[in-house]
């Protein structure tokens, strides 16, 4: 049953366009990830990995929530791959999940796990929908967490074997492969504040873990090379525009260390092959990460990549104590603030600092207190407004001579929020998790009509 009867959400007609055409070849997309939306968490042979764990440790994830349903995917995937043919989607981001392709954390692989991929990717060509894979979005098999996890060198050799056996299968029917997604979420968040999964408080820890996870990537690319021949490889980082809060020369410095911090850890040591000297310094304060990094290690992390997945959601202001400073206004998101020049910023730096690979946004979007009304309609008009200024802040970014070739809007459908558990709705479906009916939002209508104009 089609989702989008077209403009029924809308009392008005369409929205009102500014006028930006995007270049012919634009790809317009959308993104998910494994665990936020499969379900089915036992099927056909999955093993639980570091966020099946977490979500049962009490007090970790609001509500208790889980990924065990989440928004059946897993199972509803047919009929979703048709919402998206019918948003007119010209690329779909998914990720493959680690515990269902290697439940143990290392080989043989799980058949069955792999199946599912096979007719997500089948399903999309069908629908004539480019698929974009992510190797890792954050799911660690619990086996290999058990043996130390990320911390544990061998994890990313593990990582590479996955992956490996990942492209062997699918190859180039999938004609661009993310290694990592937001490897910094996972030492910040996993190792520095605890609010993921493993759930730990620990810098000393955090940066080891940042090391293996750029290894993993190295690792992998290399791995997958030989078994593609036209499809592309690149990271999915997830980069911050930092600003100084005040003039004050102490801001200045300190925005240029959590610069070091929050985007050139993980692209100088992917596009040069070095750490940021200062980035370094102030770890070594941290972490005995230096002496985790082996002799060939920066040469097999700048491994040569195709692309660069950019996921933008917020800048970061820093005062000149070195703490971070609320300039915009929030999303739902305590961590968001709403400034989209920060994306144009953000590309044109990537530019200018490492060369003109092509650049992909892969993740962008907010939560706005998405409510289903009383007439079965959700009219999420600050998505709608927040998604067209980032849009037109794409195409000032290709007007400054930036090769961007699409936009993946986070996420195609509501799903489990990692801590925050199923309260934050992201989506441009909305799901209602009791019936899993899947209903178009405002915002979902309007991406249509983009698309199909190709003009925001
Ligand atoms: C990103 C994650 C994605 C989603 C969005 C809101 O950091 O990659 O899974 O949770 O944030």
């Amino acid at each position: 049953m089609p989702v989008l009867t077209r403009r029924s959400l809308l009392e008005g007609g369409p929205e009102p366009q500014l006028g930006l055409t995007f270049p012919t070849g634009f790809v317009w997309g959308a993104a998910t990830s494994a665990y936020q939306i499969e379900g089915s968490a036992t099927a056909d042979g999955r093993s639980p990995s570091v966020w099946d764990t977490f979500c049962r440790t009490p007090g970790k994830v609001r509500n208790g929530d889980t990924g065990d349903v989440a928004a059946d995917h897993y199972r509803r995937y047919a009929g979703d791959l048709d919402i998206m043919k019918e948003l007119g989607l010209g690329s779909y981001r998914f990720s493959i999940a680690w515990p269902r392709i290697m439940p143990d954390g290392r080989g043989p692989v799980n058949q069955k796990g792999l199946d599912f991929y096979r007719r997500i990717v089948d399903g999309l060509h069908e629908r004539g929908i480019t698929p974009m894979a992510t190797l890792y979005h954050w799911d660690t098999p619990q086996a290999l967490q058990d043996e130390g996890g990320w911390e544990n060198r061998d994890t990313a050799y593990r990582f590479a074997e996955y992956a490996a056996a990942v492209t062997a299968a699918l190859g180039d029917a999938v004609p661009t492969w993310l290694t990592l997604n937001e490897p910094k979420t996972v030492v910040q968040n996993g190792y520095l504040n605890g609010g993921h999964a493993p759930g730990f408080t620990d810098p000393a820890k955090a940066y080891v873990v940042a090391h293996h996870l750029l290894l993993a990537h190295g690792l992998a690319v290399q791995a997958m090379r030989p078994n593609l021949d036209t499809a592309r490889i690149g990271p999915a980082p997830n980069l911050h525009p930092c600003y100084p809060a005040d003039d004050s020369p102490e801001a200045a410095a300190q925005t240029l260390l959590m610069d070091g911090l929050e985007n050139r850890l993980y692209l100088d040591p992917i596009f040069k092959g070095e750490y940021p000297a200062d980035a370094l310094e102030a770890i070594d304060a941290m972490s005995p990460m230096a002496k985790y990094v082996q002799d060939q290690d920066l040469k097999i992390i700048s491994s040569p990549i195709d692309l660069l997945a950019v996921q933008y959601y917020t800048p970061i202001y820093v005062a000149a104590t070195g703490e971070t400073v609320q300039k915009h206004p929030l999303t739902e998101a305590f961590w968001q603030q709403i400034y989209p020049q920060g994306l144009t910023d953000i590309l044109v730096r990537v530019k200018e600092d490492y060369g003109d690979v092509p650049l992909s946004i892969t993740e962008n979007g907010l939560p706005c207190g998405d409510v289903l009304d009383a007439t079965g309609k959700v009219d999420d008009s600050a998505r709608v407004e927040f998604l067209r200024d980032h849009f037109a802040a794409a195409h000032a970014a290709i007007e400054a001579g930036v090769n961007l070739e699409s936009y993946h809007v986070w996420s195609f459908m509501d799903n489990f929020e990692w801590q925050e558990g199923f309260e934050q709705r992201w989506g441009l479906i909305y799901v209602d998790y009791e019936s899993q009916q899947r209903i178009a939002k405002r915002s979902a209508l309007y991406y249509a009509d983009v698309i199909a104009t190709n003009t925001v």
